[in-house]
């Protein structure tokens, strides 16, 4: 029997974004053991309504609450901004979201912030009101980046188009004079080469996923949740392609990673056929 302090952390996003939150996990906790969740099959997320993604995260977390872990961290912002509040009333399992980590993060650095993210995280709002509630003396400008996940996905990154596209969605936030830039989806950390190169040197990047490992590390020792056994190699499942996965992947991980495909409804399927047929 497994101590639930020695279960993994799960981690999701819908794609290669969570891997950026990944790294800094396996930073501020190589002691820990992790399932990472890449729900491939169906991204991007930022282009959806929100019911949409609130439907996908539940069945990410029924699914993720038959797995055996001790804590969720959504690696996506989109769902964090549309989905964590909802989802943190259903299931019994401490679930961490990235808006008020990176919120806290950017306020302490400055007082004209931008945010780049997800069309849906935008129109939630999420950053601006978090943000907002902090500090209302703080200015908040947001822009939707509609390109940057499709590109990242399709391993564009260091393409002349990305960095066109990039340029149009930094020049607003560079003529707002901004000080402090929040990469409000996990994705675009992939892209700091290009997104330094175009940003003015004075402006502070803030990367939520830092912000949300520490804190996830501070939830699991005041739980008394520390795993205190060697950590197993982590677990990679997807929805779609699992050798796009590996192959995308490996860039940022440095070793290219053994990944299992699942099926988020026949899972949530084959266990009510297993409940109905034990009577329950
Ligand atoms: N990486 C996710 C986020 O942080 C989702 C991106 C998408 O699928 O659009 O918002």
């Amino acid at each position: 029997m497994i101590e639930t302090q020695n279960l993994p952390i799960a981690l999701f996003d819908s794609g290669v974004g969570g891997l950026s939150v990944l790294r800094a996990i396996y930073r501020q906790m190589p002691q820990e053991s992790i399932l990472y969740f890449a729900d491939t099959a169906r991204l991007p997320y930022g282009t959806r309504s929100p019911e949409t993604i609130l439907q996908f995260v539940r069945e990410i977390m029924d699914w993720l609450s038959t797995q055996g872990v001790k804590m969720v961290i959504m690696a996506c912002n989109t769902s964090s901004a549309l989905a964590l509040e909802a989802v943190r009333a259903e299931y019994d399992l401490p679930i961490l979201g990235l808006i008020l980590p990176g919120a806290r993060a950017a306020v302490k650095q400055g007082k004209n912030i931008g945010v780049i993210a997800t069309p849906a995280t935008v129109a939630s709002n999420a950053y601006f009101q978090a943000i907002k509630e902090i500090d209302s003396t703080t200015r908040v400008w947001q822009v939707g980046c509609p390109e940057f996940v499709p590109l990242i996905e399709g391993n564009h990154i260091h393409s002349a188009y990305t960095r066109q596209v990039a340029q149009k969605y930094l020049n607003s936030l560079i003529s707002k004079r901004i000080d402090t830039l929040i990469y409000g989806c996990t994705h675009y950390r992939h892209l700091e080469g290009v997104l330094h190169s175009i940003l003015p040197p004075s402006v502070n990047i803030i990367d939520p996923a830092e912000s949300i490992a520490i804190a996830a590390e501070r939830e699991l020792r005041l739980m008394g949740l520390k795993n205190n056994k060697l950590p197993l190699p982590t677990r990679f499942c997807v929805s779609g392609s699992a050798e796009q996965f590996a192959e995308l992947s490996q860039q940022w991980l440095g070793f290219c990673p053994r990944v299992e495909k699942i099926h988020l409804r026949e899972s949530s399927m084959i266990e009510m056929t297993l409940k109905s047929s034990e009577g329950v």
